[in-house]
């Protein structure tokens, strides 16, 4: 069964012939209102969600299919302890097909291990947001006319920014593809994300100033501070207004500059910016519907083909440490490593 739980588990190809589909939904939204007919989309939702939870909803009822599910943990069986495994194990004898998001890292693997339909990551902590990358790409598709050859901004918070990790993953397999990073130190991407997707040293710099490579963006990626994954609440403090986009900023901005944002804004991109051409962040989220139209399909279409993903081993010497990893806190999982890297976060595992 195919799942989509990191963005690379599809190829350029699926992920060209997803934009294509959800482009003739735009133009010809009547031909798939139906498709979906007597289909349920089971949402799962641990942890916040505004856009994510209600584009996926909107997905499923454009396609004429149900969604059941939670937004709040405190209103399932969650609330009374019940493990990522067990929740889903359920919602899957329920549904068809599962959206899920989670706080802690690689907890939709744990889903997909379990689950008899197909998982989609909605997010999980700080790790990925697979579908977030999808919406991003259909956005700079139909803006800039192209995915190569573009020097990609992305600024703010590098290091918790799941959705920047996901874009770069996905981008960096482009041709001509240059990244300039925008963090304070403390935000700076994580090695592991450097590792696995940016091996190429020339195709990024790293820099704290965002006005002074304004210039030579093709798309500028704001992103918020993520406050809900900091360990402290005065280095919050501290950080939060690193970066604040305003139309005196953009004064040396290229005309044909795409601002995007994943949503939702906190300061890092001041409301008089609304107005400006170049601010395409509500079309990405309008964008984000019927790309998933064209997700939902595709998976239940596949649900019978073999699933791409490697599976891992156990190694009784090794032990991830990261506190954000589902197997910090799911009873009963298989630890399972690929190499020296824990399968479900992506990190490096150390010896016990
Ligand atoms: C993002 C997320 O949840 O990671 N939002 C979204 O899904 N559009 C970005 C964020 O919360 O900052």
């Amino acid at each position: 069964m195919r799942n989509l739980i990191d963005i690379l588990d599809f190829s350029k190809e699926e992920i060209d012939s997803l934009i294509d589909v959800a482009t003739d939904i735009i133009s010809n939204p009547e031909k798939y209102s139906e498709v979906c007919h007597g289909k349920i989309l089971g949402t799962l939702f641990f942890e916040p969600s505004t856009r994510t939870r209600l584009s996926f909803t909107s997905a499923m009822m454009s396609l004429g299919g149900n969604v059941l599910g939670f937004s709040n943990v405190s209103s399932s069986s969650v609330a009374k302890g019940e493990t990522v495994a067990d929740t889903v194990r359920m919602a899957s004898a329920y549904s068809d097909i599962i959206a899920m998001r989670h706080p802690k890292e690689g907890a939709p693997i744990v889903a997909s291990r379990v689950s008899s339909v197909p998982i989609i990551n909605a997010g999980d902590g700080g790790h990925f947001h697979p579908t977030q990358t999808l919406t991003d790409l259909i956005t700079i598709k139909r803006k800039l006319g192209r995915l190569d050859n573009l020097t990609v901004g992305i600024c703010g918070d590098l290091k918790y920014g799941r959705t920047v990790h996901s874009l770069i993953a996905a981008m960096a397999r482009y041709e001509g593809i240059k990244f300039v990073l925008i963090s304070p130190d403390e935000l700076k991407l994580p090695d592991y994300v450097k590792e696995e997707f940016l091996s190429d040293k020339s195709s990024y710099k790293e820099v704290h100033d965002l006005d002074s490579n304004m210039s030579e963006l093709d798309i500028l990626y704001m992103t918020r501070i993520q406050a809900e994954r900091f360990g402290s609440a005065d280095e919050y403090e501290r950080l939060k207004d690193s970066y604040i986009l305003t139309k005196e900023k953009l004064k040396d901005a290229k005309p044909t500059l795409s601002i995007m944002h994943p949503l939702p804004r906190v300061t890092e991109i001041d409301v008089e910016v609304d107005d400006d051409p170049r601010a395409h962040y509500f079309d990405q989220a309008a964008n984000g519907r019927y790309i998933r139209m064209a997700l939902i399909l595709k998976l239940l279409a596949e649900r019978q083909a073999p699933s791409k993903r490697a599976r891992g081993e156990e190694n009784p010497s090794l032990v991830c440490r990261n506190p954000h990893c589902i197997t910090s806190t799911e009873r009963g999982i298989k630890k399972l490593f690929s190499g020296n890297c824990c399968i479900y976060c992506d990190q490096t595992a150390v010896e016990k």
